[in-house]
Order: C-alpha cells, then structure tokens, then sequence
C-alpha cells in the first residue's frame, strides 16, 4: 500500500500547477546520488548493450505496430536506425565505463513523488533486469521527456542542468536523444494499452502526445553557443541559471567544474587554494569547459557557458569550436558598477553555501587586467545590464535582444520554446 499523498504525486502536482523549480532540482538531486549509490556490475554483459538497447526498441515499435490506431512517424523509426548506427560504439563503451547501472527504469511523472521535503521514486521496473539495468542517462531521459511531454521543456531544462551539476555526466549527452525518443514510444504504447481498458479519449489523446513529442524530438536542430562575460558579481550565475530554462540551454559552469575532482565524484564544498586560481590552472579549467561544451553541442544542445571570460584567449578557443563547427555564437555581455560588484561579492562570500571562491581581491584583479572586447566579438555581444531586480532574470522581456538575435540566427528551433516568449 501507498503511504504518501496522491496529491504529491508529480503528474498531479504539475496538473495542479504545483511542481515548483525547487522540487525538480530536489528531483534531480536525489537521482544523481542513487545513480551515484547504485550498484553498477551487471549480471549480464548484454544489459545495456546497444544491441540490446536497439531490440528493446524494436520491441516497442512492434507493439505498437499491432496495438496503436496511429502509426508511429516513419521520420521516426528511420531517425532510430540511423542514431544506432551512429552511437553503437559509443552506447557500448558507456557499457564498459560502468555507466550502466542498476537504475529505476520506469521514471514518468506518475512514479514520482514530494514525500515531506523529500522527492521519493517509486515502482521502479521489478520484473525485468535488462529493463532496469540500463545507462544512467537513459534514466534521466524518462523524466526529461516526460516534463517536455507534458508541456514543461522550462521544468526539463531544469532537471537536466540539475543533475549535469551534480554529475558532470555531460558525455553522457551523446545518446540522450535516443533514449529520449525510446522513453516517449515507451509511454506512447503504456498508454495505448491503457485506453483500451477505459472509456473516452483520454488516454489515446495521451498516446497520440508521446507520439508528437518523439517526432519532435527527432527533428533536425541547430545548437547554437552562448558565452557569459564579465567581472565576479556580475550576476552571470543567476541571470544565466534563469535564461537556460527558457531557451532549452545546457550551462557548463566554471564555478562548478573547477569543484569537481572527477565525472560523477561529489563536488567540493569548500574554498579551493590559491592555486587553483593561478594561470596554469585557470587555463586548464578553460580546456575542460572547452570539451564539456563541445559535447553539448554534438548533442544537438544550445550550450550557455558560465565563466568570466576576460581573456581572449579563452574566448577565442570557444569562437574557434563554434565555427568549426558552422555554429553561430553570441557573448552575453553582463555589466554592473564597480561599487555594486564589489558589495555583491562581498554579500556573496558572508552569505549561504556558493560555489563561487570569488572575492573582492580577485575582483580587483580581474578589475585591472581583463581584455576588453575585440571589435569583431562586439558584433557577436549582446550587453545587458544587471542592476536590476534579481527577478527581472525569469522574464523573457529581459532577454529579448538576445531571443531576436537568436531567432534571426535560427538557434531558437522548438516551437514550444519559441512561444514561451
Ligand atoms: N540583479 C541582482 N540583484 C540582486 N542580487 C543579485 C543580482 N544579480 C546577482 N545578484 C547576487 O549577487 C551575487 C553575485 O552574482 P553571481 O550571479 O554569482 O555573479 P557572477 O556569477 O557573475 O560572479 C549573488 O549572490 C547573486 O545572487
Ligand atoms: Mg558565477
């Protein structure tokens, strides 16, 4: 017997307009530690194998096939042939990472729930282990799509930062997609299943939404690169943290990277040493965000880079990445006073945990020896003012210079996302 409240329940908490930002990061918090936590030998070499993971698939188009009015896209199943082919090599050497693990396997919204202040998962797949061992990141997919499913991409973006935070898993991202669209015909065919057994057209309208959103999700896109820069305090953190949801971006974040000992490792909750912030360091910092941003934009992923980026040095290296890869790039110029850097650093140190070691020494430093903008970056910058009301950041007025800018470009490519404005 269920011990908790139905009405905590995600589907129901979302329906009711209840599913809060600060309960999907506590979602995607707790997630990463179980697949932290989770044994990770499994019984069988197959188990997350990508043939295995392309019979499951199979499995579910055929049932489908037989079980469904509407036909699954062809776009679709042709779009799942060629993603095998493409990331087998790289679905099996997750395999031999130790990225499969023995993970929850069914997480939809209905499996969800706010128990007290704690996200709990239930129900997970019992009865089958090739079901539940699977890649970490498929995991994650189910609730990802599940959010963009049920009209929320702003609540997915935000899990899946989230959990990136907590895991650095970013290489992940390569297959994400996959399992995206595996997730979705997966729901698609659960909630045929169930329409047969109950009256109206509810549940085959359910159907017909995963179906949509798996034909969406296979749809070409073109990621584009957006590079935060200015001094400490700022407020590149906060204003970016706000613009990712609404545009569907992944944030690398150097405040977080340059914490983290190794790819899945607890990040560190203190102060780094002086040495980490000497020029060595800070320029292998810079190459580490460097390949994390790359691997978000392979994924076909808008990347919005959380770093300071005063030297040009380390812009120029991500402005290579970007037309190397015919990708359009913008710099997100954020700009205070000085006496308002200088007083937000400060409230910043003597406030609650941040992962930012900044303070006002480093800031004066930054202060005399930062590179300015080029002429040529200038006609890639876009400059917003950040003294302003903090909340001013959730508004997509805030942002509109950069949304035309991106709209003019094509890097807005979701409709759902484009009617957010
Ligand atoms: N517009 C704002 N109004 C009030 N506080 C802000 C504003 N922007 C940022 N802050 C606060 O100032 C501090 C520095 O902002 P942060 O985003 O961490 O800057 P950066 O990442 O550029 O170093 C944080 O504590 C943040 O919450
Ligand atoms: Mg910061």
């Amino acid at each position: 017997m269920r011990r908790f409240n139905e009405r905590h329940v995600f589907s129901n908490l979302l329906a009711a307009g209840e599913l809060g930002v600060d309960i999907i990061e506590s979602a995607a918090d707790r997630l990463a530690h179980f697949h932290r936590c989770t044994p990770r030998s499994p019984p069988r070499r197959a188990y997350g194998l990508a043939d295995q993971v392309q019979t499951q698939v199979h499995a579910i188009l055929a049932a489908l096939d037989r079980e469904s009015a509407e036909t699954v896209a062809a776009e679709v199943r042709a779009w799942c042939g060629l993603e095998f082919a493409r990331l087998a090599e790289h679905i099996d050497a997750r395999c031999a990472q130790g990225f499969v693990r023995e993970c929850h396997g069914d997480l939809h919204l209905e499996n969800v729930v706010l128990a007290g202040r704690n996200v709990l998962m239930f129900d997970c797949i019992e009865f089958s282990e090739a079901l539940r061992w699977i890649d970490v990141i498929s995991d994650l997919a189910f609730l990802y799509m599940d959010l963009h499913a049920h009209d929320r991409p702003d609540l997915g973006t935000r899990l899946l930062n989230r959990w990136l935070r907590a895991t650095g898993d970013f290489a992940g991202l390569r297959a994400i997609r996959l399992y995206i669209v595996y997730r979705a015909l997966v729901r698609a065919l659960v909630e045929t299943l169930k329409a047969r057994n109950a009256e109206g057209a509810d549940g085959r309208t359910r159907a017909s939404r995963y179906l949509q959103w798996a034909l969406e999700a296979v749809r070409e896109r073109q990621p584009c690169l957006l590079l935060c820069h200015g001094y400490s305090g700022s407020g590149k953190s906060a204003a970016s943290a706000a613009l990712a949801p609404l545009i569907g971006a992944i944030r690398p974040s150097s405040d977080i990277e340059r914490k983290r000992p190794a790819p899945f490792a607890p990040l560190l909750e203190r102060a780094l040493s002086r040495d980490a912030y000497l020029p060595e360091a800070v320029d292998f910092q810079y190459a580490t965000l460097l390949s994390l941003t790359h691997q978000v934009l392979e994924a076909g992923y808008c990347a919005l880079v959380d770093a300071s980026f005063l030297h040009h040095e380390h812009r120029s290296r991500f402005a290579a990445l970007a037309r190397s890869m015919q990708l359009p790039l913008v710099i997100l110029d954020f700009r205070a006073a000085p006496s308002c850097l200088q007083r937000r650093v400060r409230e910043r140190s003597m406030g609650a945990y941040q992962p930012s070691d900044a303070n006002e020494t480093v800031l004066a430093r930054q202060l005399e020896n930062a590179d300015p903008l080029t002429r040529e970056e200038l006609s890639s910058t876009v400059v917003f003012a950040t003294d302003v009301p903090i909340a001013s950041f959730e508004e997509p007025a805030y942002w509109k210079p950069l949304l035309a800018r991106l709209h003019r470009a094509g890097g807005l490519h979701d409709e759902r996302e484009e009617t957010q404005w």
